[in-house]
């Protein structure tokens, strides 16, 4: 399993880190047969996976639930699982314990917080406890609703200036890493310049030490909104629904299951069955 200082070689080497998101056996086997360096269960999986509008109303018990079955999907993969909304933002004892029970319980390496200098002292106790913690910046889905919407941040020089106080704050408080989400490419540049961990970026542009996709939009699974820094790199929903469409037309017509399907006894067991007349 790589290790929060393989993360660190490969920026100091210029070596791109490759992280994607899996919530579940399937997803995260699939991230670690193809060799993604590091999985995230990001509470994304409220959207892709639950259904609902945004993050916020995912639980630790999600998180938790999705952790668990990714974990015995992904391997030697290093995992970082997101903290859910209102987990660690009341204070360093709560996200003391809340961290706690998500390596514990759901078995994951790292854990992901949303924020820069006001969870510093969050993320300090976390680090001091010996949890891996990868910060985030920039866009903040589980605060949407106050930045006003999924927006691109840090397009003024103000803004620009308090993400990269932001970031420094949290590589201080003893971050390993930090998600750059939707800002312009030359202050994710300035900002991975300027700190020693890695950044990785989704929607920060290519001069990030690595990059994060979820999985259901690299693969094109989910097709309610598709924001501009995604890209699809298959179109498996379209696929998949042509599958199944294939699927339901040959049950209807008995094209399906045929004899290569299905299982049938030799003539000497049916016999027995059936005897002369009527079983
Ligand atoms: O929840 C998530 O999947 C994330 C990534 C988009 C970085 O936070």
């Amino acid at each position: 399993m790589k290790t929060i200082s393989d993360y660190q070689r490969m920026k100091n080497d210029g070596e791109k880190i490759v992280m994607l998101t899996a919530y579940d056996y399937p997803s995260a086997r699939l991230a670690q047969e193809a060799g993604i360096d590091v999985i995230l269960v990001g509470d994304s999986l409220g959207m892709v996976v639950l259904g609902y509008d945004s993050t916020v109303p995912v639980t630790m018990a999600d998180m938790l639930h999705h952790s668990r079955a990714a974990r015995r999907g992904a391997g030697n993969t290093f995992i970082i699982t997101d903290m859910p909304f209102l987990t660690y933002q009341i204070s360093a004892a709560q996200a003391l314990e809340n961290a706690g029970r998500l390596v514990q319980e759901g078995g994951c390496e790292g854990v992901k917080v949303e924020g820069g200098e006001e969870i510093a002292t969050q993320v300090r106790a976390m680090v001091r406890a010996g949890i891996p913690v990868c910060g985030h910046i920039g866009l903040t889905p589980q605060s949407a609703t106050s930045l006003s919407g999924y927006k691109v941040q840090g397009r003024t020089a103000e803004a620009a200036k308090k993400l990269l106080h932001d970031a420094l704050a949290l590589e201080e408080a003893g971050a390993f890493m930090i998600v750059l989400e939707c800002i312009p490419a030359q202050v994710a540049e300035l900002i991975s310049k300027r700190l020693s961990i890695p950044t990785i970026g989704i929607g920060g542009g290519a001069a990030c030490d690595g990059q994060v996709l979820v999985f259901h939009d690299t693969l094109g699974l989910f097709e309610r909104f598709v924001p501009k820094f995604v890209k699809q790199f298959e179109t498996l929903g379209v696929k998949a629904k042509d599958a199944l469409a294939l699927y339901a037309g040959e049950v209807r017509s008995g094209a399906f299951p045929d004899a290569a399907h299905s299982f049938s006894m030799n003539e000497d067991q049916l016999q027995k069955i059936y005897g002369d007349g009527q079983p």
